[in-house]
């Protein structure tokens, strides 16, 4: 998983929980990467999932509430890094229908050896649409916050249903997002 995931983690965690839960999750989790990620650089991603563990002892937050508040801000992150992907876009369903054919598409070629998920799109009317998540990790919770935040971003509330399908080592979820008027 790329850098820029972790990187803007270990910032998330410092801003809301400070510098003294962000050194004793890293020094907790024992890590390969000893928790010093660069925005370029490629980890681990069960990295991701210790660390996640670890703020939650930390916290009394259980991982899936946290993973959502990072997929919250990572959506908000991504949009002051890259900006090109938000032009010409006004409502979260549209910027959803990107996520496959435009933006991880991108990210894929500037970064080959990014791990990204799929998104599969359906419109089932005007306000309803569903998207399925798959994946060989498990960042279902991360997908949750991002949609949330995406949501946010241009001012929307939708109502998010999870069926999650997943089986060991595979994810597959569905996911049913309802705008409200
Ligand atoms: C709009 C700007 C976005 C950018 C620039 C972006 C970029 C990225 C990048 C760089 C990664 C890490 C890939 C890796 O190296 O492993 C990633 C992963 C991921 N992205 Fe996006 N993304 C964006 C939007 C979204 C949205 C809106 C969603 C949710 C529907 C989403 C869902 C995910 C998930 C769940 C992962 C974790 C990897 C996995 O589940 O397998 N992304 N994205």
């Amino acid at each position: 998983m790329k850098g820029i995931v972790f990187s803007e983690f270990i910032e998330l965690v410092e801003e809301k929980f400070g510098l003294e839960i962000l050194d004793a999750i890293i020094e907790e989790a024992d890590l390969p990467s000893q928790g010093a990620y660069t925005q370029v650089g490629t980890y681990d991603h069960k990295e991701l999932l210790v660390l996640l563990d670890k703020l939650s002892a930390h916290s009394g937050i259980d991982a899936t509430s946290l993973s959502k508040i990072f997929g919250e801000h990572l959506l908000k992150r991504f949009a002051e890094l890259y900006p090109q992907f938000f032009v010409d876009i006004d409502n979260c369903f549209d910027l959803l229908k990107t996520i496959d054919t435009r933006v991880h598409l991108e990210v894929q070629q500037l970064y080959p050896e990014a791990e990204l998920p799929s998104f599969d799109n359906m419109m089932v009317n005007a306000d309803t649409m569903q998207l399925i998540y798959q994946s060989s990790r498990p960042f279902s919770a991360l997908a949750y916050g991002l949609i949330n935040g995406s949501a946010s971003y241009f001012g929307e509330t939708i109502d998010i249903q999870m069926n999650d399908q997943s089986d060991a080592g595979k994810s597959f979820v569905v996911f049913t997002l309802k705008k409200r008027a």
